[in-house]
């Protein structure tokens, strides 16, 4: 079903997204060794991946990292490791041979048990998960099989929450092994590129070659077609002008969209009162998420986003709002803050001037207040 809430895990209930699954297509037959996705949160990149996959005759695991964070309060190695480890279920299923070859290697390491059913991780006292053991052997299987392995990190840029310095692993990974593919996802974009150091050239994986893919928001035409199919999926008639509301309100971003059908088709709300849902229900998840953001600073975060919320987009207008509100600032604070809000996607810029590039946190923006 396309209004199904969870991200998608199959072909069929993805709409579109055909470029970004032969960008991914290429990329992993082209030997590829590391594919950044990015994209704003509810943009569909999770749905984009495990869609990509399902379809893929390659083992892969897929590590939400987010959850591991939340979930464990780290992304150290060892969490890491158990999370992979525990991934290596989903792909049992790829044919008997292959996985009993692969259980074969998995022996080889000390601090892995390999039951008859699956793999789990055992750590005596002495043992020490090592992520780049576990990495060696995946990739010395991959050779014997003349197989690829495809690792996920999806929302990637929590593994900075860590004792280990990941983007030295992947550097490492990059340079030494031929079979594996590791594709990222964020939705804190410079948040991502920051933790992979893409532009630093001290960095570890600095002048290493990353295929970088974009999901965007649906632009009008697929908008509507996608809120159209998924109706006529569940038989379910709605009027042209109401879809033309719910995009240009919604502006194109899929995981609101679905949202919106979902409450309409499945729950059967009415037009009005599903759209209103989408920002009451959005606005409590955004101003959670946000929340943590602008901890640091929460009033002058927020006055710079009501500012921008209200129409004043240029850096100077922002400026006198935020100081007329929380009194004054210097420069250096004002575009630090400025700086995190971009990089964790809450303001992009476009030219000279600075927008909110989600409707909803717009709307939690000012329903907030300032402070
Ligand atoms: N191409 C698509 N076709 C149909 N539904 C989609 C598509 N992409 C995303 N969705 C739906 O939109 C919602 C958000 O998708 P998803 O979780 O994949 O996005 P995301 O970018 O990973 O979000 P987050 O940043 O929160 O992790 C889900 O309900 C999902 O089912
Ligand atoms: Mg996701």
């Amino acid at each position: 079903m396309l209004f199904s809430l969870e991200p998608k895990v199959n072909r069929k209930d993805l709409y579109d997204r055909d470029r970004e699954l032969n960008e991914l297509r290429e990329g992993v037959h082209r030997g590829n060794k590391l594919i950044a996705i990015y994209g704003i949160r509810r943009i569909g990149k999770t749905s984009l991946v495990k869609a990509f996959l399902s379809d893929l005759s390659y083992p892969y695991v897929l590590v939400d990292v987010r959850q591991v964070y939340f979930i464990e309060g780290n992304v150290n190695a060892s969490n890491l490791v158990k999370y992979i480890i525990n991934g290596f279920k989903g792909f049992m299923g790829m044919g008997e041979r292959l996985w009993e070859s692969f259980r074969d290697a998995l022996r080889g390491i000390g601090w892995v048990r390999v039951g008859a059913g699956g793999v789990e991780v055992k750590l005596s006292r002495k043992s020490r998960v090592n992520l780049i053991e576990l990495l060696n052997v995946i990739d010395g299987w991959c050779e014997r099989n003349s197989t690829r392995f495809i690792l996920v990190f999806d929302e990637a840029q929590y593994m900075r929450f860590s004792n280990v310095k990941y983007d030295g692993v992947l550097a490492w990974a990059y340079d030494n092994l031929g079979n594996i593919t590791f594709i990222v996802t964020g939705s804190e974009v410079g948040v991502l590129r920051d933790f992979l150091r893409i532009d630093d050239p001290q960095a570890p994986l600095y002048g290493r070659y990353i295929k970088e893919i974009y999901v965007d928001r649906f632009s009008k035409d697929a908008g509507l077609d996608f809120l159209r199919r998924g109706f006529a999926e569940l038989g379910i008639e709605v009027s042209e002008g109401e879809l033309e509301e719910v995009y240009e309100r919604l502006d194109g971003i899929v995981g609101w969209l679905t949202l919106y059908g979902y409450l309409r088709g499945v729950e059967g709300l009415s037009h009005r009162e599903a759209l209103d849902r989408v920002f009451s229900d959005g606005v409590k998840l955004v101003l959670s998420e946000l929340d943590e953001v602008i901890r640091p600073s929460r009033a002058r975060y927020l006055a710079i986003l009501n500012a921008v919320a209200h129409g004043l987009n240029t850096w100077s207008e922002i400026r006198r709002y935020v100081e007329v509100k929380t009194g004054e600032i210097s420069d250096t604070v004002f575009n630090r803050l400025m700086r995190n809000l971009v990089k964790y996607g809450y303001l992009s810029r476009v030219g000279d001037n600075y927008v909110i590039p989600d409707p909803v946190v717009a709307k939690a923006v000012v329903e907030a207040g300032i402070g």
